[in-house]
């Protein structure tokens, strides 16, 4: 039985290997200008806010991370000055207006899920269920009302762990700026009510 275990933040040790997850999980999928891990690291390294975001453990090792977006809070919090000092003016441009047309605001009763992901040699241990628990409390204790994230529509596997665990599609994007920008035929909006005053369900 793993030891499967969550934390608040992320330690500063971490973050390059939450990055490199994030990577795979987010950035490699959409067309922002990324082209590898090492992009997202040289962009945000050193400017994540390591709070805003839950990691799990197993057995003592990382495996995985959950960010958020909730009031001001955000854990990917972008510098116009790394972005145009590190990378080429047309790459920093590309990614720039990419990552302005998949920005959202956020609502003041809404916690946004950035970014779920799981290390592949620690998924199926309930790492990824846990993590959305946790997020679920955390929104719960901040008085949220809804839970939010986007998900492109040929993640079958995770939209599946998204509706067993209550969450519904409220809005679908498509089209060929959708298809430009995401590489992908469709990109949903999954939504969960939070009952306030409520914990979250207990996972089964
Ligand atoms: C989706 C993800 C976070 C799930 O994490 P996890 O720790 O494996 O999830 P759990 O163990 O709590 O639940 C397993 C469920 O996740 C889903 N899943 C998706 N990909 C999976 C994988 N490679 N291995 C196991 N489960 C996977 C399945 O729906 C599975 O439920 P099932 O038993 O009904 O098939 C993880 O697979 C992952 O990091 N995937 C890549 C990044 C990603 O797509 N993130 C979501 C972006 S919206």
């Amino acid at each position: 039985m793993s030891d499967v275990r969550i934390r608040e933040g992320v330690p500063q040790d971490y973050v390059n290997d939450a990055l490199r997850l994030s990577f795979d999980a987010f950035a490699k999928k959409f067309r922002l200008g990324f082209r590898d891990a090492d992009d997202l690291i040289r962009l945000f390294g050193d400017s994540v806010d390591t709070t805003s975001c839950l990691s799990a453990t197993v057995d003592g090792r990382f495996a995985g991370i959950l960010t958020f977006q909730s009031g001001s809070r955000e854990f990917y919090r972008l510098s116009l000055v790394a972005l145009f000092s590190r990378f080429t003016p047309v790459r920093a441009l590309r990614m720039l207006g990419n990552l302005l047309l998949l920005s959202e605001g956020v609502r003041p009763d809404e916690f946004i899920v950035e970014t779920l992901a799981v290390d592949p040699q620690f998924r199926g241990l309930g790492v990824g269920t846990a993590l959305l628990h946790e997020a679920e409390a955390q929104a719960q204790a901040l008085d949220k009302r809804i839970m939010s994230l986007g998900v492109i529509t040929e993640n079958e596997g995770a939209i599946r762990l998204y509706q067993r665990l209550g969450y519904t599609t409220t809005r679908t994007w498509d089209g060929y700026l959708v298809r430009f920008v995401s590489g992908s035929a469709a990109v949903h909006r999954m939504e969960k009510p939070l009952a306030v005053g409520e914990p979250p369900a207990t996972p089964a």
